[in-house]
């Protein structure tokens, strides 16, 4: 699971340290900071986000803003503790700056490939069992398609991981229905299931 293009590293530290020291990639001109990772890097199970927004790119850490703390919420629904039993990192690891009067936007096509061989060597070196892709960004970076609405909710099996696409915590922000069907019941479902899938594999 991890692509040509970039040196292996021997350890996550060391994949985590030439992250750090990016001074090529393609927004290293916005000016906005390195995020990349937050939680156990011993966990099993790994989720990725999309890009840092304007929280996370002055705290340093993915997922500390709105959508952060949502998502907390969520993990902790499913007894997932997101500090001890989740690793959390993002498909592109700087904020994208934005235009039109907003302060960031979506991460583009160039970016997402950039960071991409980054990303699968977090993935080789975290060993997780378990992967959840919170939104169309996140299945672009690793899965190289979109379509979170067919996607999510269904286990892929990648090199002996599973993989599970489920809707990103900033889509159920702005869909705050629980009605049955409602992008917030099926992220209840999707959650439900990795604790399964996790007890499963882990032998709980
Ligand atoms: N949204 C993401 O996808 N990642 C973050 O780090 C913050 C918000």
């Amino acid at each position: 699971m991890s692509q040509p293009g970039l040196p292996k590293y021997n350890s996550l530290d060391e994949a985590l340290n030439a992250i750090r020291g990016l001074k090529d990639d393609p927004l290293a001109n916005a000016g906005t900071n390195i995020v990349i990772s937050r939680g156990n890097p011993q966990a099993k199970i790994l989720l990725v986000g999309e890009a840092p927004g304007p929280q996370e790119n002055i705290k340093g850490k993915p997922f500390v803003g709105p959508a952060g703390q949502l998502l907390d919420k969520i993990l902790q629904s499913a007894e997932f503790d997101p500090e001890a039993d989740v690793y959390i990192t993002n498909s592109v690891f700087r904020m994208p700056p934005g235009d039109a009067g907003k302060n960031f936007r979506k991460p583009n096509d160039k970016e997402i490939e950039f960071y991409r061989p980054f990303v699968f060597e977090i993935i080789r070196l975290m060993d997780p069992l378990v992967i959840l892709l919170t939104g169309n960004v996140a299945c672009q970076a690793v899965l190289q398609k979109t379509g979170i609405t067919s996607l999510r909710g269904k286990w892929i099996e990648m090199d002996r991981r599973w993989l599970m696409p489920i809707f990103h915590p900033s889509y159920l922000l702005r869909n705050q229905s629980r009605e049955p069907g409602s992008p917030k019941s099926l992220m209840w479902e999707d959650i439900r299931e990795a604790r399964r899938k996790y007890d499963e594999l882990s032998g709980a």
